[in-house]
């Protein structure tokens, strides 16, 4: 099956708050799909929503061809669902947590080989309090795991984490998608985005606002690429105003900044090597998708 999930048109209200006002877009199998938008965008309501844990108050899911209120049992069965607020018993031994959630299913994984998979054999008889931040995030994801699913969704799984952690759980996500599972990542950390995920759902007061590919995102700004160095303003830079791919060249004593688009950088490292100048400090600055976001929604991510 191509499509795992369609949502169209979803809206959920909470008494007279919207939650979600308006909300379509489907997910392919096999593609890491994020969800990112502001604190209260509406990003773990739409989940909640298609996992089937809550009833949308307008709209139409399907996940897997399955409606997730009518066949939500079946459902249940076939993905992984680790939610923002998740939370296990300060006693809970690892391997505990990971036997009480195998017997929620019919054909669970096995609960050692997830052990090995994430890290964990070690920590199998520690308690779940006991556990670094980390650790607890790979029982988390090894717990979103123990059915087999076709889906997971991991809801800000690397929150609380320290960079490095961070950086550890990326491999991890790659991982889960590599076996064949389709993930979806709700997160808020734009580098993170826009390293994993194959397409991007930009969600802001309830609404889609954006989505494609993290590099179509980024494209479509038509945002000029800077190239900046320091030279001394005597070494004339004549070359580089005639370079493809070079709009300006600005100069403000030592240092110079080339603006350009597409592949700028290569065409001015290019000319100033054949040319033996050799700046120390050759960088260049490039749209990011916290632009893209800010362009988009007038905001900055965290506001
Ligand atoms: N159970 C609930 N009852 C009432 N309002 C709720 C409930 N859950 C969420 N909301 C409201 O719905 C809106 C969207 O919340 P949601 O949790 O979906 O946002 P989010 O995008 O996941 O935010 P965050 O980044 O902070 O996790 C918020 O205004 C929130 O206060
Ligand atoms: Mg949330």
């Amino acid at each position: 099956m191509d499509t795992v999930i369609e949502v169209e048109h979803l809206r959920k209200t909470y008494g007279s708050t919207v939650a979600v006002e308006d909300i379509s877009f489907t997910v392919r199998a096999g593609e890491i799909f994020g969800i990112v938008g502001p604190n209260g965008a509406g990003k773990t309501t739409t989940i909640e929503c298609i996992v089937g844990l809550r009833k949308p108050t307008a709209g139409v899911i399907r996940v897997l061809g399955m409606d997730p209120q009518r066949q939500s049992k079946e459902l249940r069965q076939r993905l992984g669902v680790q939610l923002q607020q998740a939370a296990l018993p300060d006693r809970i031994k690892v391997w505990e947590a990971l036997d009480l959630f195998a017997s929620f299913y019919d054909q669970p994984a096995d609960p050692a080989a997830l052990l090995e998979q994430w890290g964990l054999e070690e920590k199998r008889n520690t308690a779940f309090t006991n556990l670094s931040g980390g650790q607890k995030q790979r029982l988390f994801i090894a717990l979103s795991l123990i059915n087999n699913p076709d889906v997971v969704f991991l809801d800000e799984l690397t929150t609380g984490l320290d960079p490095q952690a961070r950086r550890a759980t990326w491999e991890l996500i790659s991982d889960i998608r590599r076996r064949g599972t389709t993930v979806i990542l709700v997160t808020h950390f734009m580098e993170e985005a826009e390293r994993l995920c194959d397409r991007l759902a930009i969600i802001d007061h309830g609404r889609l606002i954006a989505l494609d590919t993290p590099q179509q995102l980024i494209a479509g700004l038509h945002q000029e690429t800077c190239v900046r160095f320091t030279l001394p303003k005597e070494i004339s830079l004549d070359i580089l105003e005639k370079l493809p791919h070079v709009n300006r060249v600005l100069r403000q004593g030592d240092e110079v900044a080339v603006y350009g688009s597409g592949p700028v950088m290569a065409h001015v490292a290019g000319a100033l090597a054949s040319h033996d100048i050799v700046p120390a400090d050759l960088r260049s600055q490039q749209a990011t998708l916290e632009d893209v976001f800010l362009k988009l929604t007038g905001h900055a991510m965290r506001e």
